[in-house]
């Protein structure tokens, strides 16, 4: 299985590419035994936590996320303990630890669904990307208090490179992931998670598009529309560029490295995810 933002060549030999929605969906359909998962741990660590009986492989065990970092179990707990009437929102990039001490996770795909079905006056903690957060807040009406993380690769963008581009490209529209910052969000055309960015281009090959949001999902935007014109901001992210091809063979071969979370972390994890995923259908 591969995320969007990984390198084209594992993109082409995986049996499943998708947003980490879609990925964590998958994991729980497949009736495989082994799971590779090529994205970041957090997506390895979901799927394990979603099938305790599969193994969860990954073929760089370093492949971390800046974000999910950016939010400490231990930091989330005292948040907790100071607003004990609150319902923690977590954002699926977040450790299992944190994960386990959430009410309800969250996708970029499905975060205003989930939100807007929380109880009216519900006080929320949202976590950990403010950008994201802000997003929701402004698109729904409410009022969560946020954590102040970001991811280092969504947070770059530019205002002033995107004014450039739209100086450059005046007919192209704009397509920005919510974990870019509010000046980048607010002059784009399609905001949301990549599957949504591409299924938008997939939708509609005839514009051209301005890409907010890290390299990759040109890939898959290509196998169905070769001719779309794409203006890419090259901004890999590191992390999902650490699996090769040579990595993912050396993996299957050895069956390792291999992704497990602790049973009882497992189980606290699971409710806040199956939910999520209760609440997608
Ligand atoms: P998606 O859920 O849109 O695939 O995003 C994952 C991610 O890590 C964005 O930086
Ligand atoms: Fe994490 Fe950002 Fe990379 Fe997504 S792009 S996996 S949020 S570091």
């Amino acid at each position: 299985m591969a995320h969007y933002y990984q390198r084209a060549e594992i993109q082409a030999v995986a049996d499943f590419v998708g947003d980490s929605l879609a990925l964590a969906q998958q994991a729980q359909k497949t009736d495989a035994d082994i799971i590779v998962m090529c994205g970041v741990h957090f997506m390895a660590e979901t799927a394990a936590i979603l099938c305790p009986n599969k193994k969860v492989l990954i073929p760089d065990a370093s492949a971390g996320c800046s974000l999910a970092d950016s939010c400490q179990a231990a930091d989330l707990q005292a948040w907790k303990k100071e607003h004990p009437d609150h319902l923690v929102v977590s954002y699926v990039n977040t450790s299992a630890a944190v994960k386990a001490l959430s009410d309800i996770v969250v996708t970029s795909g499905n975060a205003l669904k989930i939100v807007n079905r929380l109880p009216e006056d519900a006080k929320i903690l949202f976590g950990p990307d403010r950008n994201l957060g802000r997003y929701i807040n402004e698109q729904t009406g409410r009022n969560m208090d946020l954590w102040n993380g970001c991811c280092h690769v969504h947070d770059r963008f530019s205002q002033e490179h995107l004014a450039e581009l739209k100086k450059q490209y005046p007919d192209a529209l704009v397509l920005a992931h919510p974990e870019c910052r509010k000046q980048i969000v607010e002059q784009s055309d399609v905001v949301g998670s990549t599957a949504v960015l591409i299924k938008y281009v997939q939708e509609h090959p005839q514009n051209k598009y301005i890409v907010m949001t890290a390299d990759g999902v040109d890939y898959e935007i290509y196998k169905s529309c070769p001719h779309v014109q794409l203006i890419a901001t090259e901004n890999a992210c590191e992390y999902m560029h650490l699996h090769t091809l040579e990595k993912l063979f050396a993996c299957v071969q050895n069956e390792s490295p291999i992704v497990s979370v602790a049973p009882e972390m497992a189980m606290q994890a699971l409710k806040p995810i199956q939910k999520m995923l209760d609440w997608s259908k």
